[in-house]
């Protein structure tokens, strides 16, 4: 059988195990995320457990969650955790960092949640995870509260019961068992809405924040934020100053670098000094639109491999590692299923493909990132659930999740991919695209390997060798649609969805698939 792409695939040519928490998600207080999202109260007519939506909770299990992310993004910045614990009828409102942004002011007018009423604070956020079995990770603010307040918050999670006050607060609040909370953010986005800092200023706010903090025999991991897409400047600075300034940091537990990317199309010309406007629309799009997006969501690769660089230089064994903890497309206003929604748009299938592409990106440098959080888990940017009161239905982004999960654990593969480019279009000139990409892992004798078709015209007939080793049988799954806009809505809930893929197994070492145009397909390959 003749193949237009042809996938080779090492079994025994392992990079690295792939980090279960490179599946994670994000949850931030803003827009319809955590309220209307994540939380519906106890007392709601909205099928919930302790407060938390339900049918959230059950699609969540059904992938395998390992991480969440909370409470920020930007919120973080401003929010002092100790704001949301004690009597929940009893926390403070505050204004949310959300009041200061241009989109959310004009969005108050139709009601956006932009004053935060306490009501999900660090209780209702580890209960959230101990629904979902996902390990919390959170992000503490070092732009408006001191050091103290950090290690504060630490001791709250995290000091054995009868051990301290904080203790004693958590055990009236339900939970004498500590959290024992690993994952700890110190900041985000310190460029910008984090403290617009200077990148050797804030090293030298991160070294004190996190040189002392209290342990309780927790494996703290501590996540600095890295730099405003690919800046280099920044990450030099930081690490230089870390690494080798006059008081060289010594702390092993300094382990992640953040980084965040998010992907639009920037066709047409667009305004692009204006953040918003810039940004192209989630359901009006064209076929350059489409693979502008797949392109500038694969730039993520060069991102990842331009900081590792540099970190290289001052961390030479790699005690850091990169923590994508924000990544996925984002797009103008227009889409969300409730106008209050702040960023709660809409999720095609190019979404689905997008967010596929970034997580082979991962799967093949399983080296290099340690932990990734797609941003945001329900009602905002690149969600896998849009919701609104009583209405729930998961988007494209949640079967590529359910596909994906397979790769969890396993060990990333070498795997060589050679197909035909895509050609198209861009402001009048030729452009072009790779048109077929994955990745591969290995878990004794299964073998994962996940696939993405971008050509939006021509389906591709696949052959995949799988090298040392014999092929029993295989599966497959595929998630494609034949309009390139298409999206579930609640009246339509099943317009997008993976299905069975036939797989041909033709030798005891070749596979044989056709593949669809803009499709996301995985296969599970079990060895002889
Ligand atoms: O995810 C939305 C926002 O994008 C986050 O709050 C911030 O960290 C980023 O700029």
């Amino acid at each position: 059988q003749s193949a237009d792409a042809r996938i080779e695939i090492f079994a025994e040519d392992a990079i690295a195990t792939i980090a279960p928490e490179i599946y994670g998600h994000f949850t931030e207080h803003i827009g319809g995320v955590i309220y209307d999202g994540v939380w519906v109260g106890e007392g709601s007519k909205i099928p919930n457990q302790y407060g938390i939506r339900k049918a959230l909770v059950d699609r969540m299990n059904q992938i395998h969650v390992p991480i969440l992310r909370w409470p920020g993004g930007c919120f973080a910045d401003s929010y002092d955790w100790k704001d949301g614990v004690g009597r929940r009828g009893k926390r403070p409102v505050r204004t949310s960092f959300w009041e200061v942004d241009p989109e959310a002011a004009r969005l108050n007018e139709k009601g956006a949640q932009i004053f935060e009423p306490n009501t999900f604070g660090t209780n209702e956020f580890m209960r959230f995870c101990m629904l979902t079995n996902a390990q919390p990770y959170l992000a503490a603010n070092l732009r408006s509260l001191p050091a103290l307040n950090f290690d504060q918050w630490v001791e709250y999670c995290n000091s054995p019961p009868g051990s301290t006050t904080l203790a004693q607060t958590r055990a009236e609040g339900g939970f004498p068992k500590p959290f024992g909370v690993k994952y700890w953010g110190v900041g985000n986005e310190s460029w910008g809405c984090g403290g617009n800092f200077e990148p050797r200023q804030y090293a030298s706010e991160f070294r004190r924040y996190t040189n002392w903090i209290p342990k309780y025999g927790v494996d703290l991991q501590l996540i600095a934020a890295g730099p405003n897409s690919d800046d280099s400047t920044w990450t030099q600075g930081f690490f230089e100053e870390i690494f080798t300034g006059n008081h060289p940091y010594r702390n092993s537990e300094f382990t992640g670098w953040s980084v965040h990317h998010y992907a639009s199309d920037l066709s047409r010309g667009r305004v692009k000094n204006n953040f918003h406007e810039a940004h192209g629309k989630a359901l009006d799009f064209d076929i350059t639109d489409w693979y502008e997006l797949m392109r500038e969501t694969a730039r993520v690769e060069d991102i990842m491999s331009d900081q590792w660089a540099i970190m290289s230089e001052f961390d030479p064994l790699h005690q850091v590692k990169l923590v994508v903890d924000e990544y996925g497309p984002w797009y103008h206003e227009g889409s969300e299923v409730d106008p209050t929604h702040l960023f709660g748009q809409q999720v095609t299938v190019r979404d689905a493909l997008a967010t596929a592409m970034t997580l082979d990106i991962f799967n093949r440098h399983a080296d290099k990132v340690s932990v990734a959080t797609c941003a945001q888990l329900v009602n905002n940017l690149n969600a896998l659930f849009l919701c609104h009161e009583e209405h729930f239905m998961v988007t494209p982004n949640f079967y590529v999740f359910e596909m994906y999960a397979a790769h969890q654990g396993g060990q990333s593969l070498r795997a060589e991919f050679s197909a035909p480019r895509v050609h198209y279009t861009r402001d009048g000139k030729p452009a072009s695209f790779w048109g077929l990409n994955g990745s591969a892992s290995r878990k004794s004798n299964v073998v994962t390997v996940t696939l993405v078709n971008t050509d939006l015209a021509s389906p591709t007939q696949a052959q995949i060798s799988i090298h040392g080793l014999n092929v029993k049988s295989a599966k497959g799954w595929i998630l494609a649609a034949n309009d390139m806009h298409a999206h579930n809505t609640f009246e339509n809930q099943n317009a997008v969805l993976s299905k069975d893929l036939k797989v041909d197994v033709s030798s005891g070492r070749m596979l044989n698939v056709n593949i669809l145009p803009a499709s996301v397909t995985k296969l599970e390959v079990t060895l002889g």
